[in-house]
């Protein structure tokens, strides 16, 4: 089977980096399903690429139309290599006031959506012996994230799945890889920015390459956890970042009063 025949299905692929993602595999000739919640939009991007991507109606929380947007997936391209678990949803709240509305709609979409596609798509994946599956995680994953609780133990636990997933499945020929991104600038950063909800600045300030991401940055990796070139990559968390998770976060200087310059 040549990379060019494959077929991938990517969650909340309408937008930001689940848009970027579809680009990528598409343009590497694999054949993409974009399952979004927003079907205009997803049907708007199919059209950019006539004949090689396939728009669905998907709201991830809703376990048997995940079932129903496989199964249409599979019997519209007849096979399943590469799910990319990439919708997801913030609610910013100061934890003593999160709601526990707000708390569940993010662990729904972002952790429990993750498992049911994640199911869904061993149905297929396992008999067959093969197939790639990326959760797309975050930074926020392994730090305290003020005002960010339940997105930061949504992504944690996304983590801890990855890894038990490629665990379990590796002898049977399913890799399971996460890629954590730091701040990417997509819809979901800029509405945060917009709504006075996340200050930029700070941000770039703590960001080594001291700019945000592009999305197609992180669709490149997620490209590659899915390729063959990753074949012996399983379990795996790719912090694509710009550093953000390598750095110590306290700044090199020396006190002059010691005689330091
Ligand atoms: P975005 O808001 O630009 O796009 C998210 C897409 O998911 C939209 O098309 C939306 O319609 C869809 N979606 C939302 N709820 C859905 C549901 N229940 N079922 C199906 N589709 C649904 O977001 P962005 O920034 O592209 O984020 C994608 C992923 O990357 C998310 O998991 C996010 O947590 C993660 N991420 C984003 C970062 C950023 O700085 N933008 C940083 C780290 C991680």
């Amino acid at each position: 089977m040549t990379e060019e025949s494959k077929v991938v299905l990517i969650t909340g692929g309408a937008s930001g980096i689940g848009w970027a993602t579809a680009n990528e595999f598409a343009s590497r000739g694999w054949c993409v399903t974009i399952g979004d919640i927003d079907l205009s939009a997803a049907q708007r991007r199919a059209a950019e690429h006539p004949g090689k991507i396939l728009a669905l109606a998907l709201d991830v929380i809703d376990r048997k139309a995940v079932t129903e947007a496989f199964a249409a997936s599979l019997r519209h391209w007849g096979r399943l290599d590469a799910l990319v678990n990439n919708a997801g949803i913030q609610r910013h709240a100061h934890l003593e006031s999160l709601t526990f509305e707000n708390w569940s709609a993010v662990l729904d979409v972002n952790l429990h959506g993750s498992f049911h596609c994640l199911q869904a798509a061993a149905q297929t994946m396992l008999p067959q012996g093969a197939g790639a599956i990326v959760n797309v995680a975050s930074v926020a994953a392994t730090r305290g994230a003020p005002g960010r609780a339940a997105y930061a133990v949504s992504k944690a636990a996304i983590l801890s799945l990855t890894r038990t997933a490629a665990v379990e499945w590796s002898e049977r020929g399913l890799r399971v890889n996460a890629v954590a991104p730091g701040y990417v600038e997509t819809d979901l950063l800029k509405t945060a920015v917009a709504e006075g909800r996340v200050n930029i600045e700070p941000i770039i300030a703590r960001t080594p390459t001291r700019r945000l991401a592009e999305p197609r940055e992180i669709a490149k990796s997620i490209y590659f956890l899915c390729s063959d070139d990753a074949s012996y990559v399983t379990g795996h968390t790719l912090h694509v970042d710009g550093g953000f998770d390598a750095d110590y976060g306290v700044p090199f200087s020396l006190p002059k009063s010691a005689g330091f310059q």
